[in-house]
């Protein structure tokens, strides 16, 4: 999915049927109704914190987050905060243990705020805020240069899949990704969108989905924006559910604020 403050703002003044945002959040009663079906038990929620968890003095390439909630505070935009989201400790340690265990180099955060990349996204999904899933926050920087690779993304996805997997546990788990698609905020290309690229990514997560990782960052940027390269939060949740899955509803509207903003739902299968 993608994140935008002014969906914070949105919500607020209750405009999804107004004509500029309808057709944004008209892409997720479907998505909705599927997950009232399914009914995770928990949300391992991959997305890039903006500077209210981690500011440009400190900045962790990946980060899982393993506290016992997470609280919605202000990070300036005049987001009304949300009720905190509790977390799933157990799933944390696993899945530090297991990253760790398989080479990758994370900050454990054992206190952590989360933003609107987080918290948006959660309000979509389940818009009484009466959170039925437990969390556990996945964060890559796509904030501050150097970034990860695509290709690293993608392998971080694919190692918290054998994480979830792997972990003794009953439990239901949803795999969310949050950030894109093609949007840029700042200088000379500020509102920079590339409709053919977003399409052809959403369209690879399906059928090829490591076909973005042949991209360098640079090329990401390129392509997509200085942040639309937070497309690499969707390349890592597709990783994570593995070979084959199947699409359950899918949206792509332009624009929302600056933001080409896309939700897909895919099955595990
Ligand atoms: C916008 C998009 C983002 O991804 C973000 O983090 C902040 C603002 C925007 O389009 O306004
Ligand atoms: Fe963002």
């Amino acid at each position: 999915m993608s994140h935008v403050p002014s969906i914070g703002g949105a919500i607020a003044r209750k405009l999804q049927e107004d004509p500029y945002w309808k057709p944004f959040f008209d892409g997720f009663p479907p998505v909705r109704q599927w997950l009232a079906s399914e009914k995770p038990d928990v949300a391992v929620v991959i997305y890039n914190d903006h500077g209210l968890n981690f500011f440009l003095d400190k900045m962790p390439t990946f980060a899982v987050g393993a506290a016992p909630e997470y609280r919605s505070t202000d990070e300036g935009w005049g987001i009304p905060t949300m009720p905190s989201f509790p977390g799933e400790q157990e799933l944390s340690w696993h899945l530090i243990e297991s990253l760790v265990g398989e080479n990758f180099d994370i900050t454990t955060c054992q206190e952590m705020v989360v933003d609107h990349a987080f918290t948006l996204p959660m309000a979509l999904l389940w818009p009484d805020q009466k959170w039925p899933v437990k969390v556990v926050p996945v964060c890559i920087n796509t904030v501050q240069f150097p970034l990860p690779s695509a290709a690293r993304c993608y392998a971080l996805g694919e190692a918290v899949g054998r994480a979830v997997r792997s972990w003794n546990s009953d439990a239901r788990v949803l795999i969310m990704g949050t950030g894109g698609l093609s949007h840029q905020l700042d200088g000379e290309r500020a509102g920079f969108i590339n409709k053919d690229f977003d399409l052809r990514f959403l369209e690879s997560l399906q059928h090829d989905p490591t076909w973005a990782t042949n991209y360098s960052i640079k090329e990401l940027v390129r392509q997509t924006g200085t942040q639309g390269v937070e497309l690499v939060m969707w390349l890592a949740a597709r990783a994570a559910l593995g070979e084959r899955v199947k699409k359950v509803h899918g949206n792509y509207h332009i624009p929302i604020s600056n933001t080409a903003s896309g939700v897909l739902a895919l099955q595990t299968v």
